[in-house]
């Protein structure tokens, strides 16, 4: 490739990193017994944070956290700072090498890198954890995604050699071109029957999915290394830095539900970086998204149940018919599922199904299970926390603000109705990504500052509608005076509105 910077040439459209959330890494600390700082007015830096999404989506939720992102492409600050303009959100972006940061920069309480430590060469990888470990508060807990192995090994077959077949092309359309078209004819070189036919064709696939920031930039990058976990993990101690968790956290959790197998592990094994390290072959793991905190922090190796008395906790699970003994079986269609044999815990669990995706405190699931005891107390906890490990449910320390009924003045947050006057890409709270197709919901979005009542919102999207010549979709009745309009709006919003605190749009009222 050219000698410019490839991020100049092509634009990576980032996004919200619901992962990479300080609530997330803080709730994800504190279940491991480690106190990170409050997120009000945290201080927050990210390293190659590219067009300033992420941070961009924080600034939205959090006005008085100090927002700081660095990156060495210049138009990717650029537009980040356009957009931060425009919907007046204040942060901080500086165009420049990640390696220059010294000590002028002050202490962070929370350090993001996503999508950087594999992209860069050896050098900048260093830098990262030396700025991670260098510029990080005492109690501070840094997020540090990389490409592993043994996935790895799959993940680069075809990458490889497409990126061989397309060395010095710099054009990234052209790039891009040639090296799908290449990897199909790579793929069809392969005997079929042979063990790395299947991989083939299914790296194939991947490619040929991905979006054009995730194929020139990722997949087609000159440098993308992955590395074994246990590498990872000693290139941070020398850095002074140690294993907290990884943001995702069922990911990692999932397979320590299966006892014979954490004890075979465990054998093998004696620490917990080589524990996870055997969970990495054990599932061929290509990525991690891991939470690191200084070395010498009191980590505990298991994930606490105290901890999540302090927590907020949302489940989206349906029911099965109950069986003989009355125990009924919920699941969410993709994690599995777990029987409740307790009608009580059974309820909560409708409960939370209603709510979802707003959150409830476990005081009150507390109450609502009827646990009253310590032990009874003890034993939800840790019936949430197997939950969260098995990707049925979620854990929250500061609970996201999602409002789960639509209140007298409903609101979205001020970065959604930004959003929305710029076109169908919205984001929720818990960063979920929504695309609003149809002008008159974007339009309806863009009203819900938490000012105004259902009718008065009726009558502003009536009259925006008439004063925009906004199209109406085929459902509404065509030729409406905005009096007849307003009258129609008014006694369909309450259900849209209700559709839109169910995808976790609304927001409660500051
Ligand atoms: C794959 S993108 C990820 C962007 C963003 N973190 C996200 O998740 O959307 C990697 C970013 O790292 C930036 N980068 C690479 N080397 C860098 C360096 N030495 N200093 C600062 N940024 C760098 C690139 O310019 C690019 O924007």
């Amino acid at each position: 490739m050219s000698a410019e910077n490839p991020y100049d040439l092509q634009e990576y459209s980032g996004s919200p990193r619901p992962q990479a959330h300080p609530r997330r890494m803080r709730t994800h600390a504190w279940l491991r017994g480690h106190r990170a700082p409050d997120l009000a007015g945290a201080r927050v830096l990210e390293l190659g944070c590219g067009d300033a999404q992420h941070l961009i989506w924080l600034a939205a939720e959090f006005p008085q956290m100090k927002l700081v992102g660095v990156d060495l492409a210049e138009s990717g600050i650029r537009r980040g700072r356009d957009v931060a303009r425009a919907a007046g959100l204040a942060l901080e972006l500086h165009a420049a090498d990640l390696c220059a940061i010294d000590a002028g920069w002050g202490e962070f309480d929370y350090i993001i890198a996503h999508g950087v430590y594999s992209w860069v060469p050896p050098a900048v990888q260093d830098a990262l954890l030396r700025v991670c470990a260098e510029r990080l508060a005492a109690d501070g807990v840094a997020f540090v995604s990389y490409n592993t192995l043994p996935g790895g090994h799959l993940r680069c077959l075809l990458e490889d050699m497409a990126c061989f077949h397309v060395r010095g092309v710099a054009d990234p359309a052209r790039r891009m071109a040639a090296a799908l078209d290449f990897a199909r004819r790579a793929v069809g070189w392969s005997a079929a029957g042979e063990p790395e036919r299947a991989v083939l064709e299914s790296e194939y696939r991947r490619l040929a999915d991905m979006s054009a920031s995730g194929l020139y930039h990722d997949a087609l990058a000159d440098i993308n290394a992955p590395v074994l976990f246990a590498d990872f993990a000693a290139h941070a101690a020398r850095h002074g830095l140690a294993y907290l968790d990884e943001a995702h956290f069922a990911d990692a959790e999932r397979i320590w539900l299966n006892a014979a197998f954490a004890a075979e592990v465990a054998e093998l094994a004696g620490d917990r970086v080589a524990r996870e390290q055997y969970a990495d072959f054990a599932r061929m793991r290509r990525f991690r998204q891991t939470l690191l905190v200084h070395a010498g922090r009191t980590v505990s190796a298991h994930p606490l149940a105290a901890a999540v008395r302090d927590m907020s906790v949302a489940a989206r699970l349906t029911a099965g018919p109950a069986d003989a003994a009355g125990a009924r079986s919920f699941g969410d269609g993709k994690s599995g599922s777990i029987t409740v044999a307790d009608p009580a815990r059974a309820h909560l669990l409708e409960l939370l199904a209603q709510m979802a995706p707003a959150r409830l405190p476990f005081a009150d699931a507390l109450r609502f299970a009827g646990a009253a005891d310590v032990e009874a107390q003890a034993d939800l906890a840790q019936f949430f926390l197997v939950l969260y490990s098995a990707g049925m449910a979620e854990l929250e320390l500061d609970r996201t603000p999602i409002a789960c009924v639509v209140s007298e003045r409903p609101a979205v947050s001020a970065y959604a109705r930004w959003q929305v006057g710029q076109g169908a890409a919205v984001a929720t709270p818990r960063g979920q990504v929504l695309q609003i197709e149809d002008a008159l919901s974007r339009a309806l979005i863009g009203l819900l500052d938490g000012k105004a009542t259902v009718a008065e919102i009726a009558a502003a999207l009536a009259a925006k509608v008439s004063a925009q010549n906004l199209p109406l979709p085929p459902s509404l009745p065509a030729n409406l005076t905005v009096g007849e309009l307003e009258a129609v709006l008014a006694a369909r919003l309450p259900e849209k509105l209700a559709e839109l605190a169910r995808v976790g749009l609304l927001v409660e009222a500051a």
